[in-house]
Parts: C-alpha cells; sequence; structure tokens
C-alpha cells in the first residue's frame, strides 16, 4: 500500500514507486516532517527525526520533555504561526482575542482510496484504484479551527500532491491571514531554485540559482498568474544535471495570486511553502464554514531535471487535463490575428478558409474583433453579439460557408473583460472591479469585470452561450489580456474585501466550469497577452494554452524550452506565423515542439511556401501521437548554449524518435556532436533520411556527429531527424 501507518511509532510513510515521504506525530502531537526523497524500503523511520541541540533563544514547550525538540529548528510539517516556530508560517489564523497565534496539532487520520474533489477548484482526479489519500485531522485548540492536511500518492508516477481544508469548528468568526497548501522541510540547502520569469513576448525564461540564506520568493499579485513568474519552483540538489541527480519539482494548480516562498535558515536548513499570496489576502471563516487552498504538486525524480518534467507531463495528461481533447486528435487550426488582427470580413475569413483547406488545414479560428462595434482594442469588450457589418449574413452564414469547404470553425473570446466604451459597461458601470472612492486604471483601453459576482457571471454565460449554442462552434479561445488593480467588489461587505482575489479566480474557474459542461466537445485553449495564463490551474479546463504573443522561432526556443519543465509539450501552443527572422522551415520544426497550427494569411503564401506547408502537415500527422504521448528530452537548452538548441522525443515503446536541432547562432567552434537520450542501447535505429543504421548505444553514447551541419547551416537553420527501430 502506498500510504502506511505505523501506530507504535506513530509514523506516517507514503511511497510512490521513486520516492519515500515520511512524517511522525511526536510528542504533544506535534506533526513533525522526517523525510521526502528517494524510495527506502525501511519500515523504521524514526532515526530520521532531526536531533539538534538550540540555544535559549528559542522557545520550547516543556510539556514535550524534550531537551532537543522546539518548534523553531525541528522540521515541521504544517509550519503554524506564533507558536515557537520563528521560520516562514504556513498558516496564520485570527481568533476571536485578536491575535494571531496558530498551533495546530494532531488529532486524527484517515486513509481513503482514490482522491476527493476539492471543491470549486481545478484538481488532480484519480479512480479509487489510482491513487490513495491521507487526510490529517488537526486543530487549534483555542480558536477550535480544524486543519484537515490531504495528502493524495500517486505510486505509478512518483507524485504526491497536497491540499488542506480549514474547518471552523469554534463559536466564533476568525479570519484566515495565510492559508499555504504545501511546506516541505528540506535538511540542508544544498540545492538550486529553478524558476521561470518574465514579460509580455518573452514568457518562461528559466533562472537557476543557488539557495540563499534568508528568503526567496517569486509571486504574483496581479490577479492572475501572469508572465512574470510562473507558479512553478524545482529545487535541483547539488550536481543535478539535465538528465542525473536528484530533483523536486513544486507546481501549484492555481491561476491567482500565488507565492512559493524558500527560507534558509541560519542553521543551514530550508523550507519551501507554496500556495494562495498571503499578501492582500484575508478570508473570514464563520462557525461551521469551510475554507480549501488550491492544489500543490510535488514531484520527486532522481533522474534529474528531464525526469522531473516527464513526471509531470505523464500526470498531467492523465490526471488533470480533463477535456475530452486532452488524449484526442486535435485539429491543426489557422488563427486569423496575425494574418488580419481587427482588419476583416465574412469574405477575407472565407477565403482564408478555402486557402488553409487547400493546405491541409482543418480548422480557422477568428480572432478578435467579430462583436460588437469591435473595430480595434479601445472599445466592445462584453458586449458579445455578432458584428453583422463585419460578418454580413451572420455568424451562421460564414461558419456554414466555412463548414462547407470541410473546415471546422472556432472563435475568441474575452470574457472576463470589460471596455468602458462598450453597451454592458453604459448599462453596468458597476460591474467593472474598482475600490469605493478611487478611480480605475486602464489597461488595454479596459477594465475587468467583477467575477466574484454570480451576476456578472449569468450574463456573460447567457451571452456566450446564445452564441455558442445557436453556432457550430468547435473551438474557443479564451483570452484574458490584463491584470487587476484597484482589486475591490462593490458587492463585498468591508470585512470580506480580503476575500476579493480568490472569488475572483473562483469566479473564472466556475463560469470555465459552466462552459465547459455545457459545450463539452468544444477544444478550449486558454490565453492571457500570450502565455500569461500557462498555469496548471487552466490546463485542468482546457488541454492547450497559447505560450507566448511572440512567434519569432528563435525566441520560441526560451520560452517553449522553458513551459517544457513543468507542462506538456501537448499542452503548448505554438503556431507558424509571417514573423520573417527565420525560414519557414525552422517555424515550422519549431512550432512542431507544441499544439503546431498557423497565424499567417494563407493567401498570400507563394507556390514554393504552400509545398512546404503540406510538408509541414504531413509530418504534423505523421509525428502526431510521438510528439503528444512520446517523452521529451530537452538535449541542448538554449539558456546554456548560445548557439543550439536540440531536443528529442523518444516513443514509450523505444522504438522511434524524433531530434530537432536548431543553430540560433553559427559557432566560432563548428565541433558539434548531438548525444540523443532513452533509447534501448540494445537496439538497432534507422534514420529516415539517409538510412543508416546505428545501435542505441552509439546514438546515446558515441552520438552523431553534426559539425558539417552547423558548418553549412545558416544562423536559425534547423534540422530534424527521425529514428525508428529496426
Ligand atoms: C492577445 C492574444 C493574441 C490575440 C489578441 C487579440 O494579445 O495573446 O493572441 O488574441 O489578444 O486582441
Amino acid at each position: 500500500m502506498p500510504i502506511t501507518y505505523d501506530s507504535q511509532k506513530r509514523i506516517f510513510k507514503l511511497d510512490t514507486k521513486t520516492s519515500t515521504y515520511a512524517l511522525l506525530v511526536y510528542r504533544e502531537n506535534y506533526l513533525v516532517h522526517l523525510y521526502y526523497g528517494a524510495k527506502l524500503p525501511d519500515d523504521n523511520l524514526a532515526s530520521l527525526m532531526y536531533r539538534g541541540r538550540f540555544d535559549s533563544l528559542s522557545p520550547y514547550n516543556p510539556k514535550v520533555e524534550d531537551e532537543l525538540f522546539s518548534p523553531d529548528i525541528n522540521p515541521l510539517e504544517y509550519s503554524t504561526n506564533g507558536a515557537g516556530d520563528f521560520r516562514i508560517s504556513a498558516c496564520s489564523v485570527r481568533g476571536e482575542n485578536g491575535d494571531t497565534v496558530t498551533d495546530l496539532r494532531y488529532v486524527s487520520h484517515r486513509i481513503l482510496p482514490g482522491k476527493p474533489k476539492l471543491p470549486g477548484l481545478p484538481a488532480t482526479f484519480a479512480g479509487e484504484d489510482e491513487a490513495q489519500t491521507l487526510e490529517l485531522e488537526t486543530v487549534d485548540s483555542v480558536t477550535g479551527v480544524r486543519a484537515f492536511l490531504l495528502y493524495t500518492v500517486f505510486e505509478e508516477y512518483g507524485v504526491i500532491t497536497r491540499s488542506v481544508r480549514f474547518e471552523n469548528r469554534g463559536s466564533a468568526p476568525v479570519v484566515l491571514e495565510r492559508a499555504y497548501s504545501a511546506c516541505v522541510d528540506f535538511p540542508g540547502m544544498d540545492f538550486d531554485m529553478v524558476h521561470l520569469y518574465g514579460r509580455w513576448a518573452k514568457e518562461n525564461s528559466t533562472a537557476r540559482h543557488p539557495l540563499q540564506h534568508g528568503i526567496q520568493s517569486i509571486q504574483s499579485k496581479r490577479g492572475m498568474a501572469g508572465p512574470n513568474h510562473n507558479p512553478f519552483v524545482a529545487l535541483a540538489r547539488n550536481g543535478c544535471t539535465e538528465e542525473t541527480g536528484e530533483a523536486y519539482g513544486f507546481n501549484l494548480i492555481y491561476s491567482g495570486n500565488f507565492a512559493i516562498d524558500i527560507e534558509t535558515d541560519t542553521r543551514g536548513c530550508s523550507r519551501l511553502l507554496m500556495g494562495i499570496n498571503p499578501t492582500d489576502f484575508r478570508w473570514k471563516l464563520s462557525p461551521e464554514e469551510s475554507f480549501t487552498t488550491p492544489e500543490a504538486v510535488l514531484v520527486y525524480s532522481d533522474a534529474g531535471m528531464g525526469g522531473m518534467s516527464r513526471t509531470f507531463h505523464k500526470f498531467y495528461l492523465n490526471h488533470l487535463m480533463r477535456s475530452e481533447w486532452a488524449k484526442k486528435k486535435r485539429p491543426l487550426l489557422i488563427n486569423s490575428w496575425e494574418a488580419a488582427y481587427f482588419d476583416f470580413d465574412d469574405d477575407k475569413l472565407a477565403a482564408f478558409a478555402g486557402e488553409a483547406q487547400k493546405l491541409g488545414i482543418e480548422m480557422l479560428v477568428m480572432d478578435d474583433g467579430w462583436f460588437g462595434n469591435r473595430c480595434d482594442d479601445h472599445r466592445a469588450l462584453g458586449d458579445w453579439a455578432v458584428n453583422e457589418q463585419k460578418l454580413k449574413g451572420g455568424l451562421q452564414s460564414l461558419i456554414q460557408r466555412v463548414n462547407a469547404l470541410g473546415v471546422k470553425f472556432g472563435i475568441w473570446y474575452e470574457p472576463e473583460m470589460i471596455n468602458p466604451d462598450s453597451d454592458l459597461y453604459r448599462a453596468h458601470p458597476d460591474w467593472a472591479v474598482c475600490a469605493r472612492g478611487r478611480d480605475k486604471s486602464i489597461s488595454r483601453y479596459q477594465c475587468v469585470l467583477d467575477m466574484t459576482r454570480e451576476d456578472v457571471r449569468d450574463n456573460i454565460f447567457r451571452q456566450m452561450y446564445d452564441v455558442i449554442s445557436k453556432n457550430n462552434i468547435e473551438y474557443i479561445k479564451w483570452d484574458c489580456n490584463r491584470h487587476i488593480s484597484e482589486a475591490a467588489s462593490l458587492q463585498l461587505p468591508p470585512d470580506r474585501q480580503g476575500e476579493f482575489f480568490h472569488r475572483y479566480v473562483l469566479g473564472v474557474y466556475d463560469l470555465m466550469d459552466r462552459i465547459t459542461t455545457a459545450f463539452p466537445h468544444i477544444l478550449l485553449e486558454n490565453c492571457s497577452s500570450g502565455g500569461g495564463r500557462f498555469d496548471a490551474g487552466m490546463l485542468y479546463y482546457s488541454p492547450q494554452i497559447w505560450a507566448s504573443d511572440n512567434t519569432d522561432a528563435i525566441e520560441r526556443l526560451t520560452i517553449q524550452f522553458g513551459a517544457s519543465l513543468c507542462y506538456p509539450i501537448a499542452s503548448l501552443g505554438a503556431h507558424v506565423s509571417a514573423n520573417p527572422r527565420t525560414s519557414l522551415k525552422t517555424r515550422g520544426n519549431v512550432a512542431m515542439c507544441g499544439t503546431f497550427g498557423y497565424e499567417l494569411d494563407p493567401v498570400k503564401l507563394t507556390e514554393e511556401e504552400r509545398a512546404l506547408v503540406r510538408r509541414q502537415v504531413a509530418d504534423y500527422h505523421k509525428y502526431y501521437d510521438l510528439i503528444r504521448y512520446g517523452d521529451f528530452y530537452r538535449l541542448t537548452s538554449p539558456t546554456d548554449n548560445p548557439f543550439f538548441c536540440e531536443w528529442e522525443f523518444v516513443s514509450e515503446d523505444k522504438t522511434e524518435a524524433l531530434t530537432t536541432l536548431v543553430v540560433m547562432r553559427q559557432p566560432e567552434h563548428v565541433f558539434h556532436i548531438q548525444y540523443l537520450r532513452g533509447l534501448d542501447p540494445d537496439r538497432l535505429y534507422r534514420e529516415e533520411e539517409t538510412g543508416e543504421v546505428y545501435s542505441g548505444a552509439l546514438l546515446m553514447h558515441a552520438g552523431l556527429n553534426l559539425s558539417c551541419v552547423s558548418w553549412e547551416s545558416p544562423d536559425g537553420d534547423s534540422l530534424v531527424r527521425h529514428f525508428t527501430a529496426v
């Protein structure tokens, strides 16, 4: 069984096929963290309890009667507040007495088959025989608040997920001021922190640096996860490389204000916290009410950063992306945005569809500009009725024309937003987010709709339902092009304004749930000014997310490599655009490391380009399964190497591999060997183009000498090779 409890020693052991996680109920019912790391066969883990002396500045509980136990220095399972642990706290409850001392102690536990749902939140899912869940009940004796710590063990994946449910069983309201989803104490600080940072059009750059004494943190206060920091962190043990060593991956299934804090204390031990950002968070919990935190996903890998990523990829494909499209073949699409921006009508779109169809493209997506008087980005968000001056004859007639060509039809929405210049705003100015007595800041000429309000969500749902239910729409792009300032709701009382940000996210999830439930067959793609919402919360609803408005193939390398640390290749929205810096060939090869699609005017393609597009479309089908369900290897990262970027897909049964090399810049030293990974060393593989046969061992250990390519290829060139076992 993956979860065991030794009632004599009061030790819980959570085993996956690669890892062990252990904790202990110590004297006075303190929950003490024992271990997280490589799998341990031992039954007796009591020796893992930290035993260290502490000085007179560390408080201790005399009832414990252990001179080596202080909450200030011992690793704790879910650090509480103001009760002797001076490191960062995972939770803090302000009770009726006004103080925030919070001291959770173990009460009882249950071990459940499968995994319970988290109310109102996206989360991983499992059948009863696919996972096991430990629920630890803890209590703060003064406020009566109970915290249920939930751990679900996915044995087959090396994954543990965590979240916390608070219940107020006391007699007075309390306020949750911090409520993190997970806390993990590590002995030592011999780790690098790896995380993703960026901005609009430069998402997911990878940063790696050693842990420092003090607190290091990444977070969002933008209302959305945002492009600036991604709710993902890895701790890479010193010496951990792409394919060797220990890496711990942490990802929060949440699309709003998050924080991942790592404190390395002066003893040299490290604590990682992950959850809702406590800044601007206050949640009033009345008696009998409960609050559930978002879910944190913990991955342990002894096969380097690559092993960690491959675990995330498989796990999310099978246990997070709930759409029927997660593993169903998705249509190859062309999007109108970069081809037309706001300047289109029904004839232009029908012409796009006609040309696209000749090239083998299967779906036309009509991007921004089809509704209200949306002639530019200054107006009409909120007015989701078709603009019949642009689409003469209406949407149904356009879709019929497109469908008659054998092409499917998709549409763009930005449901959470409102322009001051819109009929919706004129009718309901109070529906825009604003703080009483303050002016509203504007961003991209728009305001944010108050998604905490049910009436607002109902209105947007009805408007969307009206269009979608009457037309043969098979895909929706859900965009979100600003962040939240002057964050408050006119509908919430003053003592609940601290709930605004989280209620906003819950409102978005509710609307997304209603749309995807009403239209389960529609393929949903998320987007937020490019990749500003590339998070696991969104993956739950939409199996693909637009990775960046930057469609330059070279820039895309760091963006897509960064995202691949945590998110499946099958989720990475990537298109071939008209962006001229690299050849059409390389743009195709880079977009192939993602969902693949087009975002250009197909009418303007030359005959030569059309022939190449047809080949790319054929490759899309040929390699569809290999790319989406195969194992992904980052061979050479554009963050580490200024000249080359290389990656590889290997089928699960190791009978097929596909490598891509992009020459970002001609190297001074042209000598270059490409080492493949993940093959069967004892099998022979034939390279498709040359017909040469090599052993897996040769391809992985001696590698292929590509010095010729690096000598002959101009900047931006690329080379794809396909290997099949003979
Ligand atoms: C955002 C998206 C783009 C496009 C525009 C439309 O910037 O990232 O892909 O949809 O909005 O306004």
